[in-house]
């Protein structure tokens, strides 16, 4: 069942090997008898008056907002700016004429982000709640919810609510485009499906993975993940997850930023992995990977199927680029399970970290 464990070691495991299901299930309840998207008209018609979307959440689900926003601008052609839930009310973003609050939560009880739904709701506005947990409390209290129908999650660190949050959002961008008759080339529910297909091969991959760990991260103190575009995305939720669970100090960030200061970190033997999924920054990250790899640096890249080099540690199957994060943050989650396997950590239990945090 959902809540127990079966034959798995732990929940987060088992929540990995979910993804692909949980990816086909997404399908199917946002698929109608005609093979078309099926959005509540509510939403659908919020999507479309709105002319700026604010995106609030906190910790991976702020992760995948990033990755939202870009599929919200790209196909859908609305502006969109994500904000940290408990950093929103000190710097107020001056608002468009028309905004939309999207809240996107796993739980629908972080506390950072209802205050800031109560906060806006005063104001007038409206909102739109994307959660797994439909009768919670930011989907209650939100005037729109679209599930996620992710299953219960129960390991604090979260990995398949973080896939099916980016699968929701890329579902919500296309029929926003497709409701505003705009024409896109680019069909979710196909993508999707490839996207679950290449999700299997990679939880199949998971004595690889555990290689690359026992091999690079066993002992390190620091990690770094670096990326270009929406692979800096995915660098972020790649070192969250590891910090969560096997308490190795990482950091993500963009390329283009190790030479303005995070290089001075790197070290002989400083493991440095590298996401390399889109084609327009392959060369440019890979220039990164020397950099680093000319001081010292144990670099492991991570590609995809048609970019990759064979001095490449591990490749995904290819999928839709706009997709890339749904398949590239599956060998990081793993990367972070092995490595907290290895040092001993409670997998499903991290110290000092609770499943939602319901106080500010
Ligand atoms: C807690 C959890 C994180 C989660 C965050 C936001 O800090 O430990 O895994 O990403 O809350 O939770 P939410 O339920 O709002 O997505």
């Amino acid at each position: 069942s959902d809540t127990e464990k079966g034959t798995y070691p732990h929940f987060m495991l088992k929540e990995i090997d979910e993804q692909p299901f949980v990816m086909r299930r997404i399908i199917q309840e946002y698929q109608d008898e005609r093979d078309r998207l099926k959005l509540d008209q509510d939403v659908r018609n919020a999507m479309k008056a709105c002319d700026r979307i604010y995106i609030i959440a906190a910790g991976t689900s702020y992760h995948a907002g990033l990755v939202g926003k870009q599929f919200l601008e790209k196909m859908a052609g609305i502006p969109a700016e994500v904000h940290v839930a408990s950093e929103f009310s000190y710097n107020m973003p001056l608002l468009s004429e028309n905004p939309l609050f999207v809240f996107i939560s796993q739980s629908g009880e972080t506390a950072d982000s209802r205050s800031v739904l109560v906060k806006i709701k005063e104001m007038g506005h409206q909102a739109l709640t994307i959660t797994n947990v439909p009768g919670s409390t930011l989907s209650r209290e939100a005037d729109f919810t679209l599930h996620l129908h992710a299953g219960p999650e129960i390991a604090v660190a979260s990995t398949k609510a973080y896939t099916a949050q980016i699968a929701v959002l890329a579902i919500l961008a296309v029929d926003t485009a497709r409701a505003k008759g705009m024409k896109l080339d680019f069909d979710p529910l196909q993508e999707l499906a490839i996207v679950a297909n290449a999700m299997e091969v990679l939880t199949d991959q998971k004595e690889t993975i555990e290689e690359l760990v026992r091999d690079n991260l066993g002992t390190t103190r620091n990690a770094f993940f670096i990326g270009r575009s929406s692979d800096y995305f995915v660098c972020l939720e790649g070192a969250l997850k590891l910090k969560e669970i096997s308490y190795i100090q990482a950091e993500g960030f963009a390329g283009g930023e190790l030479k303005h200061g995070t290089i001075a970190l790197i070290e002989e033997g400083t493991p440095v992995i590298a996401l390399a999924t889109q084609e327009n920054v392959n060369y440019s990250i890979r220039s990164n990977v020397q950099e680093v790899a000319a001081r010292g640096a144990n670099d492991m890249i991570l590609s995809m199927k048609g970019l990759e080099q064979d001095t490449d540690a591990f490749v995904v199957p290819h999928v839709h680029e706009l997709l890339t994060p749904l398949v590239s943050v599956v060998p990081m989650q793993l990367l972070a399970y092995y490595a907290a396997l290895h040092r001993d950590c409670d997998v499903d239990k991290p110290r000092n970290l609770a499943k939602s945090v319901t106080v500010e």
